[in-house]
């Protein structure tokens, strides 16, 4: 019979509480508890995000060994988020997985954050084609925002990142301009629809080589909607399709043109994309427009596995599991993590 390595991976860099077991590539279970205690404040707090980790954590693993099917012991390693992210957060998942790879005597994997959701897109899937070597990874989400040329599995290189704030954020912090609850980003995308992308236009930043800024575009917002606001109180309430449109279509255009860019500066044409705005449907309309307009080649994962997730991290473990690639108990959780 031969040996089956089963390994559990878990994620708790930010407000999401994740455990999954993978096989072979191959993602056998997957749970995420999210918290919605964050609404009522518009972002994450830090402080109440550790704390419900620590409420989840078990439950969360209990899970995902359950569905799997499997016996704790039946595990043959523990992958785990070392960072980047919220530090409280990062040190609940930490402590539990080094604490639970003790008691099982079996070795300890770290994953940094990033570099998982890259990798998600090597997750076994029948509806996926995974990318080949090198392609361009543009990850997007609530606290990132990068464009990476990914060489190998663990040769990557930062081509450019926000200096501010990431992208998801601008759709949250623009969608909180709106009165729109918290977070904005997937009702943006579903009022746009309804809306016209170039009713109001926004000076997009000019920002040095592959970098991104977003804070330039959410403070013209701010001052756009407070002068209307003055001069007409139901401003927002009237035009809130078109509003969403045109911010939605800002942020999309900005992303769009540095790809383009990173495309033509690299000469890949191979784009693959992560992270929970992968799931904007502008996004994704125009990086398809871009397999015939520029020759390019574009890969996306499932859903499930773009937004903060487990399946990731255990993705990059079983990775780091083939090559041996064990980490110390005594590994520290860093907030800030680079590739
Ligand atoms: O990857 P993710 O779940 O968590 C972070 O690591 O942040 O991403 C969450 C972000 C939020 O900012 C949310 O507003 C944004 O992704 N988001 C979207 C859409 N769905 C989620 N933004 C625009 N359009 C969407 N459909
Ligand atoms: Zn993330």
């Amino acid at each position: 019979m031969s040996v089956k390595n089963y390994i559990l991976a878990i994620e708790s860099s930010c407000d999401d509480t994740g455990a999954a077991i993978i096989l072979n590539n191959t993602i056998i279970s997957n749970v995420v508890a999210n918290q919605s205690v964050h609404e009522l404040y518009g972002g994450v707090v830090p402080e109440l995000a550790s704390r419900a980790h620590q409420q989840n954590i078990i439950p969360v693993v209990d899970q995902a060994i359950k569905q799997a099917g499997i016996e704790p012991s039946q595990l043959k390693a523990i992958a785990y988020t070392r960072g980047p992210g919220l530090m409280g957060s990062l040190l609940v998942g930490g402590s539990f997985a080094k604490s639970f790879s003790q008691a099982l005597a079996i070795p300890l994997i770290e994953v940094n954050h990033m570099q998982a959701h890259i990798l998600a897109n090597f997750i076994e899937d029948a509806n996926v084609v995974k990318p080949t070597f090198p392609f361009l990874c543009l990850t997007i989400s609530g606290g990132h925002t990068q464009i990476v040329r990914v060489n190998d599995f663990f040769d990557m290189e930062v081509l450019g990142e926000t200096i501010d704030d990431a992208a998801g954020e601008a759709f949250d912090k623009t969608g909180k301009i709106l009165n729109l609850p918290y977070p904005a980003g997937p009702i943006i995308d579903r009022r746009a629809k309804n809306g016209d992308p170039l009713k109001y236009t926004f000076t997009k930043p000019r920002v040095e080589g592959l970098n991104f800024s977003f804070s330039g575009l959410k403070t013209a917002i701010l001052y756009f909607i407070q002068k209307e606001v003055r001069l007409n109180p139901t401003f927002i309430d009237e035009n809130i399709d078109d509003l969403c449109a045109s911010v939605q279509h800002t942020i999309v255009t900005i992303l769009m043109d540095k790809i383009k860019q990173a495309s033509e500066e690299t000469g890949i044409k191979q784009i693959a994309i992560a992270g929970g705005v992968s799931a904007n449907s502008e996004v994704r309309a125009r990086l398809k427009e871009g397999e015939t307009t520029y020759g390019w080649t574009t890969y996306l994962p499932k859903f499930a596995y773009t937004t903060d997730n487990a399946a990731m991290i255990a993705m990059v473990g079983q990775l780091k599991f083939e090559r041996q690639l064990f980490a110390e108990n005594t590994a520290k959780s860093v907030a800030k993590y680079h590739l």
